[in-house]
């Protein structure tokens, strides 16, 4: 349990959030199964990507990590070794999916185990078209839950029309491609984060991008290289949101990801009106990255649906709080994609900001906020329910909250964001 932070007067300063979590993972991976050596600067050492390194460890790789450095000396894409012992995932989404992607290509057996979250969330939009290209899966639930097994082999491509815009469903059917014969193609409903394409072209393969539809033919070597990782967004958007609601606050945050398929956070920001600029973008042709200043300001509600859900679906939790600031009424629509992530989200924000006095209710596919609510606690006491975005918007919540209030379960932060109360802390004026 952590006592927070409450009626913060003012947030000055600056910092530079950890790396984005989405590419650290990927690094990792794509280094494994890459011939020759990978370097990462900026790698995020945060549980989750700790995940992923133990997991290919097991798989033979050897991976030295010292602090945000990392070197995989990758073992090419048949060069992974069975494993002798289960592959924890941890809490971690990402490596699940996209490890039983490059797993469904190896023939040999694994089997993958992980928290109790992981355990609920539904592996079979993975597992599924994992199986029609050829890999045997099996686990709890006809292979839709954790623990699961899998012995992979040789691919078919196939051409999948996925039901869902998932980064995570795309990119493990791009690495299962990549190892199959032919050429696999993935279309989403709306276009999720590309870090996949983008890194996979860094490692030297052909990728091809046509709208809502990329492909991949299989049997590309992948050649080890240089990836620095840019600061997570989804980080930063805690500091985005809580420098415009908290009092006389100006925070820059530098160095962060401004990848436009995970920026849907800072038209969110603009469109309710917060003072927000962007300076020093560089590195635009793989990741672009910049600084990004946010000032308090005075906000109006919006709606938030479509096409725009899957560039901010993290961030939902955060903007969650923003819109019991805002003046009127904030509707948030299309994602009930909120409640497979590491909580029900849609549950979770609503139950916490209820504690707090927010005129917040759930739909069936979002939340609908009603502002501007003075929020209020008296000795409550909140909790993340294991979720590291929970744990942190209820921080930020803290902040502009009159009485006392504790956080139970605080530890969940370290998934992604292990140095966040101290990066708080360093901005309270
Ligand atoms: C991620 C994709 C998103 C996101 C998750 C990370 C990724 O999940 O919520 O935090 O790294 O590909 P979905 O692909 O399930 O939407």
């Amino acid at each position: 349990m952590k006592r927070l932070r409450t009626n913060v007067s003012s947030l000055r300063g600056s910092i530079e959030v950890p790396g984005d979590k989405s590419i650290s993972h990927r690094a990792v991976m794509f280094g494994a199964i890459a011939n020759g050596t990978t370097t990462i600067a900026n790698f995020l050492a945060g549980e989750d990507c700790l995940s992923t390194i133990d997991c290919f460890r097991k798989l033979g790789v050897s991976i030295t990590q010292n602090g945000s450095e990392v070197v995989v000396k990758g073992k090419g894409m048949e060069g992974l070794q069975e494993p002798m012992e289960i592959l924890n995932v941890g809490n971690s989404g990402t490596t699940t999916r996209l490890l039983l992607g490059i797993l469904a290509g190896c023939s040999f057996h694994a089997c993958l185990i992980g928290d109790e979250s992981i355990a609920k969330r539904p592996m079979g939009r993975v597992t599924k078209p994992l199986q029609q290209m050829g890999a045997k899966i099996d686990g709890r639930e006809h292979g839709n839950y954790t623990p699961l097994s899998i012995r992979g082999g040789s691919l078919q491509a196939i051409d999948y029309r996925s039901p869902v815009a998932s980064a995570q469903v795309k990119s493990a059917i791009l690495l299962a491609g990549m190892q199959a014969d032919g050429t696999t193609s993935v279309t989403e409903p709306h276009k999720s984060r590309d870090h996949t394409e983008r890194m996979l072209k860094l490692f030297g393969a052909e990728v091809v991008v046509d709208g809502l539809t990329v492909s991949v033919t299989g049997k590309q070597a992948l050649t080890g290289t240089h990836v620095d990782v840019p600061g997570d967004i989804s980080s930063a958007a805690f500091f985005l949101v809580a420098g415009a609601i908290v009092p006389n606050s100006e925070i820059t945050l530098k160095n962060v990801g401004l990848n436009p398929t995970r920026t849907g956070i800072i038209d969110v920001l603009k469109q309710m009106g917060a003072d927000i600029t962007i300076e020093n973008i560089q590195n635009e042709e793989s990741e672009p990255m910049g600084d990004i200043t946010v000032r308090t300001s005075e906000l109006n509600g919006i709606e938030i649906g479509g096409e725009l859900i899957p560039r901010l679906i993290d961030e939902i939790p955060i903007i969650a709080l923003l819109a019991t600031q805002a003046e009127g009424t904030t509707v948030i629509k299309d994602a009930s994609e909120l409640k497979v992530k590491e909580t029900n989200r849609i549950d979770t924000v609503v139950s916490e900001l209820k504690k707090l006095g927010a005129d917040i209710e759930a739909t069936e596919d979002g939340m609908i906020i009603r502002g501007k609510t003075k929020l209020k606690a008296n000795n409550l006491m909140v909790d993340s329910y294991g979720d590291h975005r929970i744990g942190m918007m209820l921080a930020v919540a803290a902040c502009i909250t009159e009485g006392g209030l504790t956080l139970n379960r605080p530890e969940a932060i370290a998934v992604s964001y292990p140095s966040f109360f101290a990066h708080l802390q360093q901005l309270i004026k």
